[in-house]
């Protein structure tokens, strides 16, 4: 197999820091990257891929694998034929054969999971299939792939950890903001030790999504019912992914408490006032997600995070990013640094400089630079991380215990909100494992 390259193996292992192991396993044809809470596949040519809801994000993934190599994607199933039709057609236009077709209802992956020989089956459905289509994929035999939130449950999250461990097999949550280049700037200054001992973060996902949440198409037939049945942090991966890696949660820390409180609500239902004429029913629909809800969670290692959601009010959108160490602070939106001894004493500085002293490896990639589709090229990337780790035999860089630690916040948050803020213990998803897992490294892009 001319690639992945042995260089990225000797790269990652030594971030891992296996080096000696592993570097002695490459002279055989299995690396042992067997970690205490990794998990790593046999290598495999291809990557025989099975997509399960191809809307809008889903689009954008079979896009993104139709560019990368020893790739195959054979199979596309999504609740309307037409959108089956149209992935097949993406598929056919790249030259490659026509995936076979499943759209004979809400459960029909269950078959395509049963008939099809897949190394992968990939899921951007709504939240609640992200676990009925994983737990299939992987009881038949397929590694498993979804969009954010993994689940919205903790038992949802125990389920899929047992399950992967039981017939191991991988279970990787996508969340592409891990793979943004600010987010991947932040990490690498972390790894070089430049923003100190890290002590606190800020981080959220605000984003308006009203016009979103009421349209009559894609993520409105059923994003807007999460916010009428409940109330806490609906979507909380995509800012506290990138600031769980930078603080090594699973991997030498975890998350310890929380607590949450959210605001009052109005913003849907004032947008419905506004937008919609009667009789429009829209106008009369009751909701329980408060507009702003703020959670702080307490690691073991005694790190603050100031974690928030907000998709119900006017606002331009951020994720914040913030991380403070004892040697300086970065943030997103807008970007900034002032790392003590390099920046002007108490003043930000731009992060130009920076992206061309210290950018991420993974960014610095051509083939990543050419890409554009999704969110400016971040979803591209994580895509070609996870067929690079999967063709390789390397474990993913985000893992089942990441899935599940990350999106237990929603049931956490909620639970902490109806007790009027009591703290809630964040379950150790890794069974004690945590304490012998080595940091995410930086890996390498080229090659
Ligand atoms: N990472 C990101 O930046 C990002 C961005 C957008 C959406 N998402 C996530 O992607 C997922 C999908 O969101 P979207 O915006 O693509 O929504 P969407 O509504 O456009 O797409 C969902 C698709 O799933 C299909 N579907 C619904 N139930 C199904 C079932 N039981 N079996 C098969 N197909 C089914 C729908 O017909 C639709 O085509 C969500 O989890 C969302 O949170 C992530």
């Amino acid at each position: 197999m001319s690639d992945p390259s042995r260089r990225e193996f000797l790269q990652t292992a030594t971030a891992l820091g296996l080096g000696a192991t592993l570097a002695r396993d490459l002279s055989g044809q299995q690396p042992a990257t067997q970690g205490p809470a990794l998990f790593a596949a046999p290598p495999m040519e291809r990557v025989r891929i099975g997509f399960v809801g191809v809307g809008g994000q889903g689009s954008v993934h079979v896009e993104n694998f139709l560019k990368i190599e020893g790739v195959e994607i054979r199979a596309i199933c999504d609740i309307v034929e037409w959108k089956v039709a149209r992935a097949q057609d993406a598929v056919v236009a790249a030259d490659q054969p026509k995936p076979v077709g499943y759209a004979r209802g809400p459960r029909d992956f269950e078959r395509m999971c049963a008939e099809q020989e897949l190394d992968l089956v990939f899921t951007a459905t709504p939240w609640e299939w992200h676990v009925p289509v994983m737990l299939a994929a992987m009881q038949h035999g397929k590694h498993a792939a979804t969009e954010v939130p993994a689940a919205m449950t903790v038992d949802d999250c125990w389920q899929l950890v047992e399950t992967a461990e039981k017939l191991k097999r991988h279970c990787v949550m996508m969340e592409n903001c891990c793979y943004d280049r600010r987010e991947m700037l932040a990490l690498h200054l972390v790894r070089l030790g430049m923003l100190g001992e890290l002590l606190h973060a800020e981080c959220g996902y605000l984003h308006d999504l009203r016009a979103t949440k009421f349209a009559k198409e894609g993520e409105g037939l059923w994003r807007r019912a999460w916010s009428q049945q409940a109330d806490g942090n609906l979507y909380p991966t995509h800012g506290l992914g990138p600031i769980a890696q930078c603080m090594d949660i699973n991997r030498g820390n975890r998350f310890d408490f929380l607590v949450s409180m959210s605001s009052n609500h109005g913003g849907l239902e004032q947008y419905a006032a506004e937008h919609f004429a009667e009789p429009d029913p829209r106008r009369r629909e009751r909701f329980k997600l408060g507009d702003v809800n703020i959670t702080l969670i307490r690691t073991l290692k005694g790190q603050t995070i100031y974690l928030s959601h907000n998709t119900n009010n006017p606002r331009p959108y951020s994720r914040l990013n913030l991380l403070q160490g004892t040697k300086g602070i970065i943030q997103g939106w807008p970007d900034r640094i002032h790392l003590e001894g390099r920046s002007p004493d108490h003043a930000w500085e731009p992060l130009t400089q920076y992206y061309d002293e210290f950018e991420h490896p993974l960014w610095k990639s051509a083939r990543v630079q050419r890409a554009t589709a999704g969110h400016g090229g971040m979803d591209f990337l994580e895509d070609w991380r996870l067929i690079r780790c999967l063709r390789a035999g390397l474990p993913t860089d985000q893992t089942v215990y990441d899935a599940a630690a990350w999106s237990a916040i929603v049931e956490l948050t909620m639970r902490s909100v109806a007790s009027r803020g009591r703290s809630q213990d964040v379950p150790d998803f890794t069974r004690g494992k945590w304490q012998t897992t080595p940091p995410l490294g930086i890996v390498d892009g080229e090659s």
